[in-house]
């Protein structure tokens, strides 16, 4: 598809930089309270606006923002609230934590009056949502990352970083998957009230294929350079039946969907995803290269030739992550685990948001890889409802793909 002439790429996009980001939350779900809660500790974050359809939600909102001190923010609870968030003069981010049907169309009104956005995964679930946010990011000269929070984790920041050192060698294949029982979670779906709709259940009763792939596929296509040096050029996808075991959830999606992608520089990536079976969690993330291996579940191990038949694990492991550990891991972690346990890897996330946006830097991922990797949702549909053909990727860089060599994140 040819880029229109008044359009340019946004990669390693610069912006003015913010003395203070002045943000608007839309959405006052589970997640969003939890990300409020961490920008009352993140210097230069101002929570301005919040919004959601439920008035509980606002209120419990106010309420972690004024207990910590802060000014009350502007609040919206009504159908057309998100649409005066974007709005609003008083906000330089609006950071999205809607259901997954509404994240594009508020991403592309936020962009269109002149805010960087930061939204959920994934960012959109059509092929066509993708390239609004592509088009509107390029259009108005603004960020647009999607909150993938799974590329900041210990683990995968780690084999980055070693995977950019060459220690892997050339990765040839890789595995991400999001492999979580929800069963319970998806057969009560209830929240106290504070849930407007159903939206995650809803979505599985009319959709088939991979509605989830992010957390899979993230951390590896950073790891593989996608559009940094190499592009994800052809899916297959096939979904088993279903079979009801505890979810009520009378959906159309099969159990476990499984997809193969090849990339241009003739590596392969698998993704899984499946939420309605027996399972330890599990996001795979494994890495097999020309001098070395890595997976991450169950146990963290890894292999390096010349030994490369024998799995590292335990304090040898330890030790050669220590080595290798990336700087981010060194920054955020300590004061993150202080503030929310496990979940430090969303203080990483938007500390670097926050950052990043403060020093006019460019974000740690763009609008391409929101685009690249929830592009799944609309690709491993049609794939598996024609019985695993091969499906071409759109090419949402515009043949910019092989501009920049490898992953960078500025400092
Ligand atoms: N990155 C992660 O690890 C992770 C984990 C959980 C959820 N998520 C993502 O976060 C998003 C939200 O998940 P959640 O669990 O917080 O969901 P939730 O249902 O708890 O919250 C969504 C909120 O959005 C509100 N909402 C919906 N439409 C709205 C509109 N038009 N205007 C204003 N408010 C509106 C709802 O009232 C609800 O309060 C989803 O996209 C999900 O995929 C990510």
């Amino acid at each position: 598809m040819i880029r229109p002439k008044e359009q340019q790429n946004v990669l390693q996009l610069r912006c003015e930089p913010l003395e203070r980001v002045r943000i608007g939350f839309i959405g006052l779900g589970v997640r969003a309270k939890r990300a409020i809660e961490r920008m009352m500790h993140i210097e230069g974050a101002v929570v301005t606006a919040i919004c959601d359809l439920v008035e509980l939600n606002i209120e419990e909102a106010q309420s972690i923002i004024t207990s910590s001190g802060k000014e009350p923010a502007a609040t919206y609870c009504d159908s057309e609230g998100w649409m005066r968030v974007c709005e609003s003069p008083d906000i330089d981010l609006v950071y999205i934590c809607t259901d997954w049907l509404s994240h594009a169309k508020i991403a592309v009104h936020a962009m269109n009056c002149g805010k960087h956005v930061a939204l959920e995964v994934p960012a959109a679930m059509t092929i066509d949502e993708c390239w609004s946010l592509v088009d509107t990011a390029e259009k108005h000269r603004r960020h647009c990352i999607m909150l993938e929070n799974c590329c900041y984790d210990e683990f995968e920041l780690t084999l980055l970083n070693m995977a950019q050192l060459g220690v892997l060698g050339e990765i040839i294949h890789a595995e991400g998957s999001y492999l979580h029982d929800l069963r319970e979670r998806i057969a009560s779906n209830d929240q106290g009230g504070r849930r407007w709709t159903n939206w995650q259940t809803d979505f599985l009763k009319g959709h088939n294929g991979n509605p989830y792939p992010t957390h899979g596929l993230g951390p590896i296509a950073l790891a593989m350079g996608i559009h940094r040096g190499d592009r994800m050029n052809s899916i297959v996808s096939v979904s088993s039946k279903r079979v009801s075991c505890g979810d009520d959830c009378n959906a159309l999606s099969g159990n476990m969907n499984t997809s193969i992608i090849t990339t241009e520089k003739g590596h392969t990536i698998v993704v899984q995803h499946c939420v309605s079976l027996p399972h330890p969690y599990s996001r795979s993330f494994l890495l097999s290269g020309t001098k070395g291996f890595a997976q991450k579940y169950p146990q963290p191990h890894i292999a390096i030739d010349p030994d490369g038949e024998r799995a590292i694990t335990g304090e040898e492991l330890n030790n050669i992550l220590g080595e290798y550990c990336h700087p981010f891991v060194k920054t955020y972690k300590d004061f993150g685990e202080r503030l929310c346990g496990r979940r430090w890897i969303d203080y990483a996330m938007d500390s670097r948001l926050i950052y990043c946006l403060r020093n006019g830097l460019p974000l740690d991922m763009d609008v391409y890889d929101a685009a690249e990797w929830s592009c799944l949702v609309e690709l491993t549909e049609r794939s598996s409802q024609q019985g695993g053909a091969p499906i071409e990727f759109p090419d949402f860089t515009r043949g910019d793909w092989n501009r920049i060599n490898g992953v960078s994140f500025a400092e």
